[in-house]
C-alpha cells in the first residue's frame, strides 16, 4: 500500500542554524525558509536525490512541534511521510486493522497542500507516520 518516501521530517530549535550544517557541513542543497503558520512551522526543504528532509522549527504559540521541543531540546526525528495512492482507502483499510489516526480521520492539506493524515506511534513502532496521497 505504501509507496515512496516523501520526506523525514525533524524538528529543530535554530532553523538557520540547521539549515547551515546541511548544506556546509553535509553539502546538502537546502531551500530559503518558509513560513507555514496553518501548519505552525517554518520549514527548511533538503533536497536529496531519492527523497528530501524536512526541517522544522515551531512557529506561533501553539505550534504543534514546540511540546516535542519541549521533550527533546537539541531536536529530533519528528516524522516519516510514506505515499500512498489514495488515502481514504488507506484510512479505511487502516482503521479496520485497528490502526489509530490522528485527529478524527479525516485528510487535511498538508504541506505540500496535498491531503494528509497522522498514524499513532505505539501502532508503528514508536514512529510518528505522515501519508500523503501522491
Ligand atoms: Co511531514
Amino acid at each position: 500500500m505504501i509507496g515512496r518516501l516523501n520526506h523525514v521530517a525533524v524538528v529543530v530549535p535554530d532553523l538557520a542554524a540547521a539549515a547551515a550544517r546541511y548544506r556546509d557541513l553535509l553539502g546538502a542543497s537546502v531551500s530559503g525558509p518558509h513560513a507555514l503558520p496553518e501548519h505552525g512551522v517554518t520549514v527548511v526543504f533538503v533536497d536529496l536525490p531519492n527523497t528530501r528532509i524536512e526541517l522544522l522549527e515551531p512557529l506561533g504559540d501553539h505550534s504543534p512541534v514546540r511540546e516535542f521541543l519541549g521533550r527533546n531540546p537539541a531536536g529530533g526525528m519528528h516524522h516519516i511521510c510514506y505515499e500512498v495512492a489514495d488515502i481514504r482507502a488507506a484510512r479505511d483499510r487502516l482503521a479496520a486493522a485497528g490502526a489509530r489516526i490522528l485527529g478524527g480521520g479525516e485528510p487535511r492539506p498538508g504541506a505540500h497542500g496535498k491531503p494528509v493524515l497522522f498514524l499513532h506511534p505505539k501502532d508503528f513502532c514508536g514512529t510518528l507516520i505522515e501519508l500523503e496521497e501522491a
